[in-house]
């Protein structure tokens, strides 16, 4: 088809298309008049990316989007992908903290990335962006109080499968670099998107407001970095854009206490706040009895020893290098929750 079908103008093409943040990529990058392309594996998962543009009420806009069948580990297929291509936004990765899926993590993320790495300079690529996460950030020494694009990756320390994986992935995008690719790499904290219209739903971030809506008890007093998905696209455009390559950027727009974040969610969602403090002690017996559990019943794992660390520690994450870049200023968390509550 898209031999046939040639391209008069070079196009962009996004990974991830079907996910939180490719399918709301695909909506601003068509609004600001890209020619879009973006691959799928499953043709029924393309009715994901319709659901955001009606959500948004801008489903016309979603035939403008030239879909190709292909997989990042499928290097035949992302020879046609790569048709036409001028730009690069790689968003697609898998995303768990299931100990079982540590070699599919390795696997997508980082050999997933190094295809697409490899394409982009066969291709001469102009831009790659590249969606990396806080978690490939590095570690805080004793006298540090905030971790920065230029904080050390400390292998000593533990850390999650999904991070060792977005740090290696991030090796890759920085070997482009070295065979000349001209690249952006971004280190999201947790995206906040439009709240599920189903109850359940156990994808990403989207998990925290099922959790919360299914009468969550618990809350924490750890910390994150958080963002909404509006800002996360607005900004990567902004960066292919610019003259600013191969660097990296934490975007976050603050640190919040998850119990705040989970008090707002259930405030827009008119039901309990979580009452329960869960302190460390009890997020360490929760995840041994998650994993004796899984184990028992051949259960996937809904929280592991790195996800009940994170609940309770307390990271504090710098966006100042962005907010110098492009004089960002970021939509306030806790306000964004309570405008996607109306959609
Ligand atoms: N969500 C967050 O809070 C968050 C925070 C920080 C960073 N990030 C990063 O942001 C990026 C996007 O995350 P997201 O929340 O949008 O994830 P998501 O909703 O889970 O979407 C993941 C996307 O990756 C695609 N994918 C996975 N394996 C693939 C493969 N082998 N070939 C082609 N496509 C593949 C999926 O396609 P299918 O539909 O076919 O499965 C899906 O489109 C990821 O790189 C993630 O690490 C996310």
């Amino acid at each position: 088809m898209i031999y046939q079908n040639r391209y008069l103008y070079k196009m962009v093409l996004v990974t991830g298309g079907t996910g939180l943040v490719g399918s709301h990529l695909l909506l601003h990058l068509i609004e600001n008049g890209e020619n879009v392309r973006a691959i799928y594996r499953d043709i029924n998962k393309i009715q994901k990316t319709k659901s955001v543009f009606e959500l948004y009420k801008k489903a016309d806009l979603f035939e403008r989007i030239n879909w190709v069948e292909a997989d990042i580990l499928d290097v035949p297929s992302l020879e046609i992908a790569f048709i036409d291509i001028e730009y690069v936004y790689h968003c697609a990765a898998l995303i768990s903290f299931d100990p079982k899926d540590e070699n599919a993590l390795r696997k997508t993320n980082i050999e997933g990335t190094a295809n697409m790495v490899n394409f982009s300079i066969a291709k001469e690529i102009k831009k790659f962006c590249f969606v990396s996460s806080i978690a490939a950030l590095g570690d805080l020494a004793p006298h540090e109080t905030y971790i920065t694009e230029e904080t050390d990756w400390n292998p000593e320390k533990p850390h999650s499968d999904y991070a060792i994986s977005k740090y290696g992935a991030e090796m890759e995008v920085w070997r482009g670099v070295q065979e000349g690719l001209d690249i952006i790499i971004i280190n999201p904290g947790v995206i906040l998107g439009p709240i599920p219209k189903t109850k359940n739903c156990d994808q990403g971030s989207a998990e925290l407001y099922v959790k919360v809506a299914n009468g969550l008890p618990f809350y924490t007093l750890g910390n994150t970095g958080f963002i909404a998905i509006s800002d996360v696209v607005k900004i990567s455009y902004e960066l292919i854009k610019s003259d600013i390559k191969n660097e990296r950027f934490t975007l976050i727009a603050d640190n919040i206490v998850f119990r705040d974040i989970l008090n707002t969610i259930a405030d827009v969602l008119k039901v309990k706040r979580p009452s329960i403090h869960a302190n460390s002690l009890f997020m360490n017996f929760l995840w041994i009895a998650d994993a004796l559990f899984s184990t028992l019943f051949f259960q996937k794992r809904r929280l592991t020893k790195a996800t009940a660390k994170a609940s309770y520690s307390k990271n504090l994450y710098s966006n100042e290098k962005i907010k110098t870049a492009l004089g960002t200023v970021f939509l306030d968390v806790h306000q964004y929750i309570k405008e996607v509550s109306k959609l």
